[in-house]
C-alpha cells in the first residue's frame, strides 16, 4: 500500500480523483486534507466516505503543526496538492487569500515534504501561468510564464518554489499543468455550470467582453488519469502539460448549453470583461503523450453532453452548495460589471 496525501480532496478535481482513484485501485490509503472553503463540499465524496482506503482531515495547508502531525500520522510518501483558491474572479476582489493559500499553503507542504524525505510530491497547476496567447501557437513547457491574474500569479509562484525546493533539496517535485477542465461537481462560480444553472433557472448568462476568448477544454477525468500517470511515472523536477486539444470560444460554449437545454438565445447578456482577462489559452501536451503515454480518453461532444446531464439530475447538489454567502458574492460581482 502506497500511503498519499491529497490536499483539496473536497473541491472538484481533487474530489473526481479521489472518486476515480478508490473506484479502481486498491493500492492507495488516501488522506484527503481539506479545509473546506466555499468550494469545499464533503458531498462529492459521499460514495467513498466509509471507503477502508480513504481517512477525512478538515484542516488548512498553511498550518504547519497540523501538516506534520498528517505526515507522521499516516506515513505519507506521495502528495497530490489540489488544494488552491480556484477563481480568478474572486483573485481580482481579493488577492490575499490567494497568496496565503497557494503559495503559502504550498511552502508548508514542501517544507514537510523535505523533512518527511517523501518520494513524490505533485504540484497541481495551470496553464494560465502562461499568461495569454494571440491567435497562433499553443503552451509548450518551455513557454516562459507570465501570469497576468492573482489568481494565475500565485499558481506561478508556487511552482516556482516547488522547483526550488526540487533543485535545492531534493524535494521529489513533478508539476502539472493542465488547461479549463468540465465535468461533474464544478462549483457553479465557473463558466460551464454557471450558465447550465443560470439557463435552467431562466437567469441572465454574463458573457465577459465579446464572447470570444477562448480556452481550451479537457474533461476532469481525463486530466485525472494523466495526474495518475504522472504520479506514477513522471520524472522528477519535470513539468508536464494538460490538454485535450479541444479550443472554444466561450459564446459557442454557451450557446451549446442552450441548445441542450432547449433555451432562447435571448438569455445572454454581454457585460464588462473581466480586468486583464487571458485572451486565448491552447496547450501542446506533446510531452506527456510522448513520454508517459497518456491521451485524452474522452469525446469532448460526449462529455459536455453527459456534464450538462449531469447538472440537470443533480439539481440538489448545486441547490445545496450555492450558500447565501455564494448568493451575496455572485451579486456583489454581477453589480460590479
Ligand atoms: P476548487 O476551488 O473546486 O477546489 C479547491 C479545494 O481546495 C476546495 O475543496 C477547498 O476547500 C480546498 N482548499 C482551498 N484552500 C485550502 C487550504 N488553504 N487548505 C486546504 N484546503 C484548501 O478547485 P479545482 O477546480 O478543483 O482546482 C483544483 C486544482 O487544480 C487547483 O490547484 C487549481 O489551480 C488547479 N487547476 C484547476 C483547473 C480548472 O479548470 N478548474 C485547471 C487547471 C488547474
Ligand atoms: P472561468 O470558468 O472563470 O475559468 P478561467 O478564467 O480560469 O479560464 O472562465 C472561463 C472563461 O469564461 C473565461 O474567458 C471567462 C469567461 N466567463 C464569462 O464570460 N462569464 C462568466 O460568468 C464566467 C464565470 C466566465
Amino acid at each position: 500500500m502506497k500511503n498519499i496525501l491529497v490536499t483539496g480532496g473536497a473541491g472538484f478535481i481533487g474530489s473526481n480523483f479521489i472518486n476515480y482513484m478508490l473506484n479502481h485501485r486498491d493500492d492507495f490509503n488516501i488522506v484527503n486534507l481539506d479545509k473546506l472553503t466555499y468550494a469545499g463540499n464533503l458531498a462529492n465524496l459521499t460514495n467513498v466516505v466509509n471507503h477502508k482506503n480513504y481517512t477525512f482531515v478538515k484542516g488548512d495547508i498553511c498550518n504547519t503543526d497540523l501538516v506534520d502531525y498528517i505526515f507522521n500520522k499516516y506515513n505519507i510518501e506521495y502528495v497530490i496538492n489540489f488544494a488552491a483558491e480556484s477563481h480568478v474572479d474572486r483573485s481580482i476582489l481579493g488577492s490575499e487569500i490567494f497568496f496565503k493559500s497557494n503559495v503559502l499553503g504550498t511552502n508548508t507542504l514542501l517544507e514537510a515534504a523535505k523533512r518527511y524525505r517523501i518520494k513524490k510530491f505533485v504540484q497541481i497547476s495551470t496553464d494560465e501561468v502562461y499568461g495569454s496567447l494571440g491567435p497562433a501557437g499553443k503552451f509548450t513547457e518551455q513557454t516562459p510564464l507570465s501570469p497576468n491574474s492573482p489568481y494565475s500569479s500565485s499558481k506561478a509562484s508556487a511552482d516556482m518554489m516547488a522547483l526550488a525546493f526540487y533543485h535545492t533539496y531534493d524535494v521529489p517535485v513533478v508539476i502539472t499543468r493542465c488547461s479549463n477542465n468540465y465535468g461533474p461537481y464544478q462549483f457553479p462560480e465557473k463558466l460551464i455550470p454557471l450558465m447550465i444553472i443560470n439557463s435552467m433557472n431562466n437567469k441572465k448568462l454574463p458573457v465577459y467582453g465579446d464572447g470570444l476568448n477562448v480556452r481550451d477544454w479537457v474533461y476532469v477525468l481525463d486530466h485525472n488519469r494523466a495526474v495518475e500517470q504522472v504520479l506514477e511515472s513522471g520524472k522528477l523536477g519535470e513539468v508536464y502539460n494538460i490538454g485535450a486539444n479541444r479550443e472554444m470560444k466561450n459564446i459557442d460554449i454557451v450557446k451549446l448549453i442552450l441548445s441542450q437545454l432547449n433555451k432562447s438565445e435571448d438569455l445572454i447578456e454581454f457585460v464588462k470583461d473581466r480586468p486583464g482577462h487571458d485572451r486565448r489559452y491552447a496547450i501542446d501536451s506533446s510531452k506527456i503523450q510522448n513520454e508517459l503515454g497518456w491521451k485524452p480518453k474522452y469525446a469532448f461532444e460526449e462529455a459536455i453532453s453527459q456534464t450538462i446531464n449531469w447538472y440537470i439530475e443533480n439539481e440538489n447538489w448545486w441547490r445545496n452548495i450555492l450558500s447565501a454567502e455564494y448568493l451575496e458574492y455572485y451579486e456583489k460581482q454581477y453589480e460590479l460589471r
